[in-house]
């Protein structure tokens, strides 16, 4: 998680210059009721891409209140079907309450031991600090969940697409060795992600 703050906010300057590890404060003269409110995860998301899904994301760069507090949500719709792709976040735990609908959540361990459970409206997960993990619409119609965060950035990382998608393209021959298959899967299944 973060480290602790040494005042009581520090609304992020975005368009700061300087390089420091988060965002400089903006001048607390300039501070508003505004800076400590969010409106961003009131609407769902497009889901009309490849994973039907969409992640709405309330983090420092969206929500530059909460710079230097440790903290973040998102917001992610689901189609019927859709999924929120096998990913992980390097800097933070996870943790999440059902809004609508019915998702299949699993995360996996370093022992490569997949955890699952299929959730409801009002069901909460937690996923441990760094560790791959996904959700999928199991039920008939559309999905919600909201999410938190114990950083004010978690990033993340979605598996396929690291692989898959990265710019420049990782070499066929390095994902075919790791994959155990022909380079014609590895060209194939890049294709797939526009690379
Ligand atoms: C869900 O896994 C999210 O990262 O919001
Ligand atoms: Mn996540």
């Amino acid at each position: 998680c973060d480290p602790d703050m040494l005042q009581d906010f520090c609304i992020a300057d975005l368009n700061a210059t300087t390089v420091i590890n988060g965002f400089p404060c903006k001048p607390v003269s300039q501070v508003t009721s505004n800076d400590f409110f969010f409106n961003g995860l009131s609407r769902e998301g497009s889901t009309a891409n490849i994973f039907g899904s969409n992640v709405t994301a309330a983090n420092v760069l969206s929500f530059p209140g909460l710079n230097t507090l440790g903290i973040s949500m998102n917001r992610v719709d689901f189609t019927p079907g859709g999924i929120n792709p096998p990913h992980s976040h390097p800097r933070a735990t996870e943790t999440g309450v059902i809004i609508k609908g019915e998702l299949l959540v699993g995360f996996i361990s370093t022992s490569n031991v997949f955890y699952s459970k299929v959730l409801k409206a009002g069901e909460m997960f937690v996923i441990p600090k760094g560790l791959v993990h996904f959700q999928q619409n199991v039920g008939s119609g559309k999905a919600q969940t909201i999410t938190a965060f114990n950083s004010q950035q978690p990033g993340v990382v979605v598996v396929s697409l690291a692989l898959f998608a990265a710019q420049p393209t990782i070499p066929n021959t390095v994902l075919a060795k790791t994959f155990q298959v022909d380079e014609r899967v590895v060209l194939d299944i890049k294709s797939r992600f526009g690379s």
